[in-house]
């Protein structure tokens, strides 16, 4: 149904989370140099990175972990007042498209951590979603999922684009690429770039502890407490190869056929493996 998705200007967007108010106030929104901003299309593994960053922020402080961390572009005018009014280092995700990430965050040149994941896990994972979480058109079938999510008639707009526009500012010192993939098979070196990144100094012994906090079974464990009611739908398997569940031969080749046009030869092209 119409009403639970809201176009504005020409991309699909969850109107269970996002309002034309809050893209008003987001125009003017100041960003700090040292926020710690994820941006990730839906389903590549924001969360996960949402906890990690938080788990390693909290250690360096000495506290308990913080369980809320403002997802950018979700709430309204007084979201937008409450981040506002946040300690530092703020840890803010975001699913928007780069044209329209607030700019002062590249004025600032705030450090961005890009989360990127295999498109069709990605697809599998976004199609569970939509039937999980009222809020979210359901969908009668894979299928029909499968054309939308190719013709980027899905909230957030087309992933392929999303991954494309991203080639252009990889290779800028403040921006770093993570892969969905690389943090299952390979977390602990993953964790490590991430901090050195953000230059969080943690001894390798923290790291391991991070990585104990934010393993699948543990994140899943304490979803109730950290995401709520959503927590269940969120945390689904987080697997690489689901798609297989889901995929024909032909969806596959179409859709290797597609990320192969847009992103052979280009850095992110590299990390997934295109
Ligand atoms: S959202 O709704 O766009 O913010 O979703 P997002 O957090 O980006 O992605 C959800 C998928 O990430 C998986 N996930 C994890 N995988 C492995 N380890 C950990 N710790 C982890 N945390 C979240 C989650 O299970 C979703 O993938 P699927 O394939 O659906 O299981």
């Amino acid at each position: 149904p119409e009403d639970l998705l809201l176009n504005y200007n020409g991309i699909l967007y969850p109107s269970v989370a996002c309002s034309k108010e809050i893209f008003e106030a987001l125009e003017t929104f100041e960003a700090r140099e040292d926020d710690l901003l994820i941006a990730s299309s839906p389903k590549c593994g924001t969360n996960w990175v949402i906890q990690i960053l938080s788990e390693m922020v909290s250690i360096l402080k000495n506290q308990e972990t913080v369980l809320d961390h403002p997802t950018l572009e979700f709430g309204n005018q007084q979201t937008v007042e409450r981040m506002k009014k946040r300690l530092s280092p703020r840890i803010i995700s975001t699913h928007l498209r780069i044209q329209k990430i607030p700019k002062s965050f590249f004025q600032k040149n705030t450090k961005i951590l890009l989360v990127i994941r295999n498109p069709k896990d990605t697809a599998t994972s976004y199609f569970n979603f939509h039937n999980n979480l009222p809020g979210l058109p359901t969908y009668e079938s894979w299928d029909l999922f499968f054309k939308d999510f190719m013709r980027g008639n899905v909230c957030y707009g087309s992933y392929f684009e999303y991954v494309s526009e991203w080639n252009k500012y990889v290779d800028d010192e403040k921006v770093m690429a993570v892969t969905f993939e690389a943090m299952k098979t390979d977390s602990l070196t993953q964790l490590k770039k991430i901090s050195e990144f953000f230059r969080l100094p943690l001894t390798e012994e923290q790291l391991r502890e991070v990585e104990r906090r934010t393993s699948f079974t543990s994140m899943k464990e304490k979803s109730k407490n950290t995401h709520g009611k959503i927590g269940e739908a969120l945390f689904r398997k987080g697997q690489v190869g689901d798609w297989q569940s889901l995929f024909t031969e032909e969806q596959s080749k179409e859709m290797d056929a597609k990320f192969h046009q847009h992103l052979a030869g280009t850095k992110l092209g590299d990390l997934l493996n295109y």
